[in-house]
């Protein structure tokens, strides 16, 4: 991934982000060390961002939409008050096999409930209102994973998007991953059933509030 910032910013602002704890930097370090395409993990910025939003919010139901290794899920899992729960998915058993060897081995794992399988049965299998979700899978998959979501978070609820930015890319789509991506971003500009703002962490991340 291309990276918005220059490298040396990119670093200044990892610097002065609160570390992440122990558990979490071995987890990044043993996903650098065994995964294929291993910068899918978000890292410490957009991590912490994540925990300090579900610090914000309180909330009592948080969806991820791609888990990976379960850095993103642990890290919103943190901040996670008692009788809080995060249900994340992912359709790739390998990277489920490290995430929920990754929950066992944390004190918020057991907040977390990962569903193998693609994310939209996840999706519409929900019954409870959802407080904070983070999608951060397939790209072309994301407005499907935007329209279930949005129906079922509350009116002040938050839906976060993440790789909005592309790389650039979205300023002259020419993929197909790109062409959803900018194509979701001017329907968030204008969709009436909630606020947004584009943000430029990392590779572009939505923060989307419900109304
Ligand atoms: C960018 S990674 C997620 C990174 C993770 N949030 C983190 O911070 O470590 C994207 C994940 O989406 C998963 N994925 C792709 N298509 C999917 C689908 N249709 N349903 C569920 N997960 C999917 C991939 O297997 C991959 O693990």
């Amino acid at each position: 991934m291309l990276t918005l910032l220059s490298p040396e910013l990119e670093d200044y602002a990892f610097r002065h982000t609160r570390p992440e704890p122990r558990e979490l930097a071995e987890l990044e370090a043993r996903t650098y060390a065994s995964m294929q395409d291993p910068q899918m993990l978000t890292g410490r910025v957009e991590g912490r961002f994540l925990k300090l939003l579900a610090r914000m919010l309180r909330p009592k139901l948080v969806v991820e939409v791609g888990t990976f290794t379960g850095y993103s899920a642990l890290s919103m899992a943190e901040a996670l008050e008692d009788g809080a729960r995060l249900i994340t998915c992912d359709i790739d058993p390998d990277a489920a096999e490290v995430a929920r060897a990754a929950f066992a081995a944390s004190p918020h794992g057991k907040k977390v409930e990962l569903r193998l399988g693609p994310a939209i049965d996840t999706l519409r299998a929900l019954t409870e209102p959802v407080d904070l979700s983070f999608i951060d899978a397939d790209k072309t998959g994301y407005d499907a994973y935007y329209e279930e979501l949005v129906q079922r978070t509350r009116s002040g609820g938050v839906i976060v998007l993440d790789n909005m930015l592309q790389s650039g890319r979205v300023l002259a789509p020419s993929t197909d991953a790109s062409r959803a991506i900018h194509a979701l971003n001017e329907k968030l500009a204008r969709d009436e059933r909630v606020e947004n703002v584009l943000l430029a962490i990392r590779d572009g991340v939505q923060l989307v509030v419900k109304r």
